[in-house]
């Protein structure tokens, strides 16, 4: 990619604030932004309405090739089709978030999705660059990046904030703190445990606890760690 295409890899675990926190430092230094999750639970919306069985990891494998994603990279207005169907709204059901750990455990599917994510990347440098947030961004999909972040926060700090989004999703439900942490810290262990590109933190990432930060925060300390690397230059 061009020397002056600006690289941002957000990685973490959920409820960190991952999502919101990367739309605003793309919104505010003019990047492209892309939800490598979404991919992932778009993948798995597939598997489901197509009655793959998500445990069968070879027929998952199999699948994975199937569905068309394009996912819009736009902070303002983040799109994601399959098969040129919005699909926005049904990736953030319990039900596709039940299974995406099994789906993207799955290295074709793996495979696939970085694959896009490399491309997206290469094609966001023309506009000045990207954020890209996920699980393995800083370590396997963007290694170059010029700057990884690494966000934390406790596990009952997550839990209040991803019930307190579940909220506002339709079809989502209403699951208590309690019943969100569970699941929570059972998708990290998977996602932390899987073979291929596991949930970690890459040696050079810098890490964010932001158990104790605003969201406005955690956006002022990420633009100021970019300046800093575009300076260093
Ligand atoms: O960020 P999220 O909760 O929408 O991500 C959904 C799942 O996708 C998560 O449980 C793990 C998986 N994922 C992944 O394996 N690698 C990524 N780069 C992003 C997400």
């Amino acid at each position: 990619r061009p020397q002056d295409a600006v690289v941002v890899a957000i990685d973490g675990p959920s409820g960190t604030g991952k999502s919101s926190t990367s739309r605003a430092v793309a919104t505010k230094l003019g990047l492209r932004f892309l939800d490598t999750g979404a991919q992932y639970r778009a993948m798995t919306w597939w598997m489901l309405t197509n009655e793959v069985d998500v445990d069968d990891a070879a027929a998952v494998a199999l699948a994975s090739d199937k569905p068309v994603l394009v996912s819009g990279t736009d902070p303002l207005n983040p799109t994601i089709t399959v098969d040129g169907v919005d699909a926005s709204g049904p990736i953030r059901t319990q039900e596709v978030t039940a299974a995406v750990s099994a789906v993207s455990a799955v290295p074709e599917v793996r495979a696939r999705l970085v694959e896009l994510q490399r491309t997206a990347c290469a094609e966001s440098a023309a506009a000045g660059g990207i954020v890209v947030e996920g699980r393995d961004i800083g370590t396997t999909v963007l290694p170059d990046a010029t700057l990884k972040v690494y966000l934390t926060a406790s596990a009952q700090a997550r839990a209040a904030r991803r019930s307190g989004e579940l909220k506002g999703v339709p079809g989502a439900g209403q699951m208590s703190v309690e019943a969100t942490r569970e699941a929570l810290v059972r998708r990290d262990a998977a996602d932390s445990g899987r073979k291929t590109s596991p949930l970690a933190k890459a040696d050079d990432a810098i890490e964010v606890d932001t158990t104790e930060l605003s969201l406005e925060q955690v956006i002022e300390a990420i633009v100021t760690l970019v300046d800093e690397k575009l300076k260093e230059r």
